[in-house]
């Protein structure tokens, strides 16, 4: 009997998030894949050309989720839909059901996909350093390159939301319905999940998280709009530019599983602080009106982020180097992209 053929695609959750616009960029510039998006909002006119579907909708609608499993057969997904660390501390309730609710639904269908396809699915999860939790200052100052195993404390639900899903991952990519008598390791989902730190895109602007410090200053000073930054001057913690997180992203999905010794990587790019950040901002703007004005309660969650981590694991597994030190971040894709920008894109 002839099996209804499913159309091949690459499914991207929270399409029109900041990791989004940046995966769908590169991926239709590369060619070859067929991007089904959904996302809560409607996505940008100038992302939606390149995908082969649109779909407006929730990861927690398990019926449209159905519905999508119906109509293709989803090789990868890399499922970016989440509530950021600040916006889920006003509503931990609901950061819980879009971050864990949503990912075991999206967990499942890749687990009910394997089974049609008899193959891995693969399924890329963007982790955070927000799984970290540093019990104080003094421990983040001497500890500077954080390894994946230690401090998985984290303090905000956002960052509990991720350590958790790392688990489910590891679960239903090892140990899923590890009591049936038909498991076989060839199907299954092939979790794969990147720590990352703050990141820093020429082309939107984050909200909702507690990174946004260092992108929120640069745009707003090629803006010209005044900028109070809700950090102290010394805040230190690590942070990349887009390109090189979607580089990390595409790197770890093409990575030869066996060499692949854990399921959940640090990743890393340069780390300076607020102040240090901002003087580079000036030398650019030297008119900037960057300020200081500490939000003592987004501060604490800020530290008890690491100032650094190790991201040896990465590099060895799969080969990753970051292509933008701060320098080159600054110079060849920071500024040139956002002063050629009218307006950059915000989006949560
Ligand atoms: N950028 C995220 C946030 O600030 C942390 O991974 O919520």
């Amino acid at each position: 009997m002839l099996r209804p053929m499913r159309e091949p695609v690459v499914l991207v959750t929270g399409a029109n998030g900041e990791i989004g616009h940046g995966l769908i960029e590169t991926l239709a510039v590369e060619g070859g894949a067929r991007i089904v998006a959904l996302d809560l909002v409607a996505l940008d006119s100038s992302l939606a050309s390149k995908c082969h579907e649109v779909v407006q909708g929730s990861i927690l609608d398990r019926e449209l989720l159905h519905r999508l499993v119906s109509r293709y057969e989803f090789r990868t997904i890399h499922h970016l839909a989440a509530m950021l660390s600040t916006r889920a501390e006003f509503t931990p309730g609901a950061a819980h059901e879009v971050n864990v609710q949503g990912t075991l639904n999206l967990l499942e269908l890749a687990a009910v996909q394997s089974e049609w396809s008899d193959r891995r699915v693969k399924f890329l999860f963007p982790s955070s350093i927000a799984v970290y939790g540093m019990p104080s200052l003094e421990v983040k100052t001497s500890m500077r390159r954080i390894q994946e195993k230690t401090w998985n404390l984290p303090t905000t639900m956002y960052g509990c939301n991720k350590a958790y899903c790392e688990h489910l991952g590891r679960y239903y990519a090892r140990h899923y319905k590890q009591l049936s008598t038909q498991s076989s390791s060839s199907c299954g989902v092939d979790f794969r999940s990147i720590r990352f730190p703050g990141l820093i895109s020429a082309v939107t602007v984050p909200s909702g998280g507690t990174s946004d410090f260092l992108p929120e200053m640069i745009h707003a000073a090629a803006a010209g709009k005044p900028y109070a930054c809700f950090v102290r001057p010394d805040t230190r913690i690590p942070f990349m530019a887009m390109p090189d997180a979607i580089r990390a992203l595409l790197l770890l999905e093409r990575a030869d599983e066996s060499f692949l010794t854990r399921r959940s990587y640090n990743v890393t790019s340069f780390n300076p602080s607020a102040e240090e950040f901002r003087e580079r901002v000036m030398a650019r703007w030297p008119d900037a009106d960057i300020t200081f004005s500490v939000d003592t309660k987004r501060q604490a969650i800020v530290d008890s982020w690491p100032a650094d981590v190790n991201d040896d694991g990465a590099r060895a597994d799969w080969g990753f180097r970051p292509e933008y030190d701060l320098d080159r971040a600054l110079n060849d894709y920071l500024l040139p992209g956002i002063s050629g920008r009218s307006e950059p894109r915000s989006v949560t």
